[in-house]
């Protein structure tokens, strides 16, 4: 793809991950590839805001040659040290050494320590300071921890764009770079992933900047994150959905993720689903080794209730669900009401390792965990409906 001008005099030079099917090493399935969002701004003095992952500099290269020289860029915006938007930067500050850079003072000690480039020209920036290029002034706006303690964000207020980075992303290789030329449904789901695997550890802050942000009163009609489209039509709909997303806004609506030896703990998870749904709750029930956890971690963001079950094997949890709530507790969802249930043969020890990671995450267990050794009876199946009744009935109060 040429580079696309996305406002007069500035233009997307990033690039697209199609074949990409994880992020982050092994953990962040993205079965619809990435794109790294890298932007060129031509005034008086050029400026690259970000770039891309290492394999495609030659990408960002040839997008900015099509347009300019690229010895002719006079300043390097690092919205963000995370190799997927720094990857390029040594073989790119071989081109342009002469270039300043601006960025955060986390941001140069871990562009010192990745790409040991002690020899550039560094300005470090904060929340307030402003950049005069030309016609345009950017004005810097520090984001700690959304995504990194580095992060920052880039207004352009001449063009009211926001150069958001990692906040308001989605993990999409699209051919279409824009909001209105795209599914909005699809786009909408991708980033509510991407928002849970990414950013809801660091829901509180983000409510924060977003607030501190509408209190800046920028006027502002575009924002271009890091990854996936750049919103055009509709700036306000991502803003909204990502308050609702990590206030978090709650529906009556039941997650079950459970992993079994001989089909024990499946049967009491589907008297459990029977249960829920008898108080007219939504109910997700994900076998651990067969699913896909990045997707469930999305279906948590705005899930009332965490049930996890897991038969007793070696005196814990099935290795499967150890798996998945190392990453829940990480992702730290909140205002969750909790339950564990699970079978056991000649001795217990699922359940109560599961009910203390989900104290860990600061879930709400609002019942004693379910334990039924060997294989349930009839009258234990109606025990786990009853079970499933009653959190619904406490997942009904709470909504
Ligand atoms: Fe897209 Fe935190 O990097």
């Amino acid at each position: 793809m040429p580079a696309i001008e996305i406002k007069k005099g500035v233009y997307w030079v990033g690039a697209f991950d199609w074949d990409l099917r994880l992020f982050e090493g092994p953990i962040y399935h993205t079965p619809n590839g990435v794109s790294y969002n890298a932007y060129l701004i031509i005034d008086d003095q050029i400026t690259l805001v970000d770039s891309v992952e290492s394999r495609f500099f030659g990408e960002m290269l040839e997008k900015i040659e099509s347009l300019i020289p690229i010895s002719k860029i006079d300043h390097v915006i690092i919205n963000h040290v995370e190799p997927d938007h720094s990857g390029a930067f040594p073989d790119m500050m071989k081109l342009i050494p002469n270039a300043k850079i601006h960025c955060t003072q986390k941001a140069k000690e871990a562009l010192l320590k990745y790409y040991y480039g002690e020899e550039y020209n560094y300005n470090v920036v904060k929340t307030g300071d402003v950049l005069n290029i030309g016609k345009r002034n950017l004005h810097f706006i520090e984001s700690r921890m959304l995504h990194w303690p580095d992060n920052m964000m880039t207004f352009v207020p001449e063009d009211k764009l926001l150069l958001s980075n990692d906040a308001f992303g989605q993990h999409l290789a699209s051919s279409h770079l824009f909001d209105d030329e795209n599914d909005m449904d699809m786009v909408m789901r991708e980033a509510k992933t991407y928002y849970a695997n990414i950013l809801m550890p660091f829901a509180p802050l983000l409510i924060r900047k977003i607030e501190e942000i509408q209190k800046m009163d920028l006027d502002m009609d575009m924002i271009a994150p890091s990854h996936g489209v750049v919103f055009r039509k509709d700036p306000g709909r991502i803003i909204d959905a990502y308050l609702k997303w990590a206030k978090p806004e709650m529906n009556k609506k039941a997650i079950i993720v459970y992993e079994t030896m001989y089909e024990s703990t499946m049967k009491m998870a589907r008297a459990i689903v029977d249960g829920l749904s008898s108080q007219d709750i939504e109910v997700k029930l994900y076998k651990a080794d067969s699913s896909d956890f990045t997707s469930i971690f999305s279906e948590i963001v705005d899930a009332k209730a965490v049930l996890i079950g897991s038969s007793t094997f070696n005196n814990g949890m099935i290795p499967q669900i150890s798996y998945f709530l190392e990453e829940l507790v990480g992702l730290k969802p909140r205002n969750k009401i909790g339950a564990a249930f699970g079978s056991y043969g000649w001795g217990k020890g699922a359940v109560k390792k599961i009910e203390a990671r989900m104290k860990e995450m600061g879930a709400d267990l609002v019942e004693e965990g379910l334990e039924i050794q060997y294989a349930p009876s009839a009258d234990e199946l109606k025990a786990c409906y009853e079970y499933g009744k009653s959190i619904g009935e406490k997942i009904q109060q709470s909504c």
